[in-house]
């Protein structure tokens, strides 16, 4: 398991990285990603969507161009006081919340869509945050993920196996279809200088 493959240590680093967060991220996770992803879910703007470690809101944004209000939630204060400057605390468009992936605090069949992007990486059990996303999807309801796509060569795949989960199609298949996923499909992408760092997975929960 990676280093930051830990809670705490995960918090430990956002409470640094939030400093810096909205400068640094561009470099990896563009808006051009942003809105090849957001293509890949059936969106309307009435849909109830949940925002699954959503830092400092860079994907709240893009799904706030496509529905009217967005349950926000991540585990890291500093990150989330980021957001709070961009979207006010209390208030819609976003509902936020601190919490934690594996342990969601919403009902049973609340949403029709569960987001998360560039967070599952940290997850110290990737499946159990999954199985979470399923319960509280609407039956039929739809789930997108994006993460770290695994490197060709093997010495980045030792130096990305010891920093967190870096995962390829069919490690994400095992994971959506163990979570109980349906119609589990993948697509590549990547800023235009490297492409295909991240791997965006879509499902669907079980009518
Ligand atoms: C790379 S940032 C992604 C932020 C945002 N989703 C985006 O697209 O820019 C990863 C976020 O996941 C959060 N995170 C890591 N582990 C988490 C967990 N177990 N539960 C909730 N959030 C978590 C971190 O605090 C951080 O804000």
């Amino acid at each position: 398991m990676g280093l930051l493959e830990n809670k705490a240590r995960a918090r430990l680093f956002y409470k640094y990285l939030s400093r810096v967060y909205d400068q640094v991220n561009p470099f990896i996770w563009t808006e051009a990603m942003r809105t090849e992803a957001l293509s890949l879910l059936e969106i309307e703007d009435d849909m109830t969507v949940l925002d699954v470690g959503s830092g400092t809101g860079f994907a709240t944004e893009g799904l706030l161009e496509h529905v009217d209000e967005v349950y926000a939630l991540d585990q890291s204060e500093h990150q989330l006081e980021q957001a709070y400057e961009k979207f006010g605390k209390r208030a819609p468009p976003v509902h936020f919340h601190r919490g934690d992936a594996e342990r969601l605090p919403f009902a049973t069949d609340t949403f029709d869509v569960v987001w998360s992007s560039g967070s599952i990486e940290y997850w110290p059990n990737p499946i159990l945050a999954l199985r979470e996303f399923r319960r509280v999807l609407k039956p039929g309801g739809q789930v997108l993920v994006v993460g770290p796509n695994y490197p060709d060569n093997v010495v980045s795949q030792l130096l990305a196996d010891s920093i967190m989960l870096f995962y390829d199609e069919y490690e994400a298949d095992h994971m959506f279809k163990t979570a109980g996923f349906e119609d589990v499909k993948h697509a590549f992408m990547g800023p235009s200088y490297d492409p295909e760092v991240a791997i965006t997975t879509i499902g669907r929960a079980p009518e």
